[in-house]
C-alpha cells in the first residue's frame, strides 16, 4: 500500500497540479511563446490579441520572459500571461515554470494552455517542477501571508504518470528545503532524527543517540557533538526496493557550524543553519526514491551533530578515534564536516557493504570560490560512476563539475601523532581545501566505489532564481533521485556501466 500523503514539515503546501483537455475557469491563463529569430512566437490561442502585443512589447520569447494582457475582470479570467519557453527544453521549461508561479502567486488558479506545444516527458517533468519549486515558500512569520496559487492545470498533456513523478521530487525537494530553512533553535540533531522519522514514516528510520555512538565508537560525530548540549545522532533509513546493488547515500548534518572553538567570524557563521543541507538531501532522496518505488536498495546515514564551542568542546590538537579505529588529530575544529562524515563512510563500508557510496556535504568554503554558487564538486575514484552522475546532473538540472583528487596533496593529511590530521599542513601552502577534505573522507571508503558531491555552493540560494527560491534549495534531491533511478532501470547496473 502507498504511504499516506504527507502534510509537509512545517511549511506551506504545494500547489496541486492537474491535467485537463480543455482551458477550465482560472484567474490566469498561460500561453507559451517560443523564440523565433530574435522575436516572440505565440504557440497557442489567447481569449484576446495578443501578436501584436508581443510586437510592440518586442517580445524574445526567452524562457521565463513574461507579457501580461489584463482582461476587463468581468469574469474569473483576471489576466491572460504569455509566457517565453526559449527553446523549449527541459531547462527552458524548468525556468518558464518557475517564472510562472512567481508571477501568479496571488492569484487563485492558474492554467497553462500547452495544447499547442506539447513538452515531451522530460520537458513536462522540467515544466511542473518548475512550477512546484517556484510556488515554494517558508516563513516564521506570526502571521505568514498564505500563498494563494491552490491548484495549477496543465492544458493537453495527457501523461498522469509523468506529473505524478515530477510532483513527488518536487514535494520531496521540498521537504529537503523545509529541513535547511528551519532555524537551529528548533533544529537540534534530536529534532533532525524526529524530522527524519516523520518524513520516512513508512520506512525503517533507526537513530543511535550519543550513548550508543559511544558503545560503537563513533569518535568523529561524538568529538564534534561534545561542545553541545544538544547531543549527536546517526540517522539511518533503508528503503529496499530490490535490485542487486546497496547504495549508500551518506550526508553532512552540522545543525549549526560555529566552528567549534576555532570560532568562525559572525559573518562566516551566519548561514551556518544549512550545514546540514547534505543530511537533508539525502534523507529527502530517500523519500522520493520510496515514492517513485525505484528497485533499488538505498541506505540515507545523516550523520547529526552540533558543532559548538563550551567548556566540554573538543580542542585543535586533541585526537579522536573514528569508526573502525583509526586516529584523527583535529587541527582545527571548523574542519568538523569530513570528521562526521569518516564515521558514517567507514560505517557503510564496513558494516553496510556498500556496493556505492555518495556522500554529500557543505564541506568547504573553497568550493564555491572555485565553482561559484550553481555547482556542486564530485570528487570519486570511480570513472564510470563520475559519468553517471554527470548524466544525471544534466538531466535534472542540478549541475556539477568533477575534481581531481590529487594525490601528490595526500601527504599534507599525514600526522606524527596519529593516522591522519583533519586538515593539510598549513606550512605546505597547498591551498585546494576542497581537494584535501575529499581526500580525507576517501581514507574511509575502503576502497569502495565512492563520489563525494561538495554543495557548500549550490546548498543554499541568495535569492530566487528560477526554481530556486532564497534560502535552502535541496540541491541533491533530483540529481540523486534521476541517477537513482537510471540504476533502477537496470538498463546500466553499476558493474558494467
Ligand atoms: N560548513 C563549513 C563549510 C562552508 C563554508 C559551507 C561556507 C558553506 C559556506 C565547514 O565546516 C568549514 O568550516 N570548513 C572550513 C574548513 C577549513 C577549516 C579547513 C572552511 O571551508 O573554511
Ligand atoms: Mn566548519
Ligand atoms: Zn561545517
Amino acid at each position: 500500500m502507498p504511504p499516506a500523503r504527507r502534510t509537509r514539515f512545517p511549511g506551506v503546501a504545494l500547489p496541486q497540479v492537474g491535467l485537463a483537455a480543455d482551458v477550465p475557469e482560472a484567474a490566469v491563463v498561460a500561453v507559451p511563446t517560443r523564440a523565433v529569430d530574435g522575436a516572440a512566437e505565440l504557440t497557442g490561442e489567447t481569449p484576446v490579441d495578443a501578436t501584436g502585443l508581443l510586437e510592440r512589447e518586442k517580445a524574445k520569447g526567452g524562457a521565463g520572459e513574461l507579457v501580461s494582457i489584463p482582461t476587463p475582470g468581468d469574469g474569473l479570467l483576471e489576466r491572460v500571461l504569455l509566457v517565453g519557453t526559449g527553446e523549449g527544453s527541459p531547462a527552458d521549461l524548468r525556468k518558464a515554470g518557475a517564472a510562472l508561479a512567481r508571477r501568479c502567486k496571488d492569484a487563485a488558479s492558474l492554467a497553462v494552455d500547452l495544447r499547442q506545444a506539447l513538452p515531451d516527458e522530460a520537458g513536462l517533468a522540467a515544466l511542473v517542477e518548475g512550477l512546484l519549486l517556484g510556488s515554494y515558500s517558508f516563513s516564521r512569520k506570526a502571521e505568514p501571508k498564505a500563498r494563494a496559487l491552490a491548484t495549477i492545470t496543465l492544458v493537453g498533456p495527457k501523461d498522469k504518470a509523468v506529473l505524478h513523478r515530477a510532483t513527488d521530487l518536487a514535494q520531496a525537494t521540498a521537504a529537503a528545503r523545509d529541513l535547511v530553512n528551519t532555524p537551529s533553535l528548533e533544529k537540534s540533531p534530536e529534532w533532525l532524527a524526529g524530522a527524519a522519522k516523520d518524513l520516512l514514516r513508512d520506512l525503517d528510520v533507526t537513530v543511535l543517540d550519543e550513548k550508543q555512538l559511544k558503545a560503537k565508537g563513533f569518535g568523529g560525530i561524538l568529538g564534534v557533538g561534545q561542545g553541545s548540549t544538544r547531543p549527536p545522532r546517526l540517522i539511518a533509513a533503508t528503503y529496499d526496493g530490490g535490485g542487486s546493488t546497496h547504495v549508500v547515500l551518506v550526508g553532512k548534518g552540522i545543525t549549526f557550524d560555529t566552528g567549534g572553538l576555532s570560532l568562525k567570524p559572525n559573518a562566516g557563521m551566519l548561514d551556518m543553519k544549512m550545514d546540514m543541507g547534505g543530511a537533508a538531501a539525502v534523507l529527502a532522496t530517500l523519500r522520493a526514491v520510496a515514492d517513485l518505488k525505484l528497485k533499488v536498495k538505498v541506505t540515507a546515514l545523516a550523520a547529526a551533530a552540533e558543532n559548538m564551542p563550551s567548556g566540554t568542546a573538543q580542542r585543535p590538537g586533541d585526537v579522536l578515534t573514528q569508526y573502525g579505529g583509526r586516529t584523527v588529530e583535529v587541527l582545527n575544529t571548523d574542519a568538523e564536516g569530513r570528521l562526521v562524515l569518516a564515521d558514517a563512510i567507514a560505517y557503510a563500508a564496513k558494516d553496510l557493504k556498500a556496493d556505492v557510496i555518495v556522500d554529500v556535504a557543505t564541506l568547504t568554503g573553497a568550493m564555491p570560490v572555485a565553482l561559484g554558487k550553481r555547482h556542486a564538486g564530485l570528487f570519486t575514484n570511480d570513472d564510470a560512476l563520475a559519468r553517471q552522475l554527470e548524466q544525471a546532473a544534466d538531466a535534472s538540472g542540478e549541475p556539477l563539475w568533477r575534481m581531481p583528487l590529487v594525490e601528490d596533496y595526500r601527504p599534507a593529511l599525514d600526522s606524527p601523532i596519529a593516522d591522519l590530521r583533519n586538515i593539510g599542513r598549513p606550512t605546505l601552502k597547498l591551498q585546494g581545501g576542497s581537494i584535501t577534505a575529499a581526500l580525507f573522507l576517501r581514507e574511509f571508503t575502503g576502497g569502495r566505489p565512492w563520489a563525494h558531491l561538495d554543495i557548500a555552493g549550490p546548498a543554499m540560494a541568495g535569492g530566487d532564481e528560477d526554481e530556486k527560491t532564497k534560502g535552502g534549495t535541496g540541491y541533491g534531491v533530483r540529481l540523486l533521485t534521476a541517477w537513482l533511478s537510471e540504476l533502477s532501470t537496470g538498463r546500466r547496473s553499476r558493474r558494467s556501466a
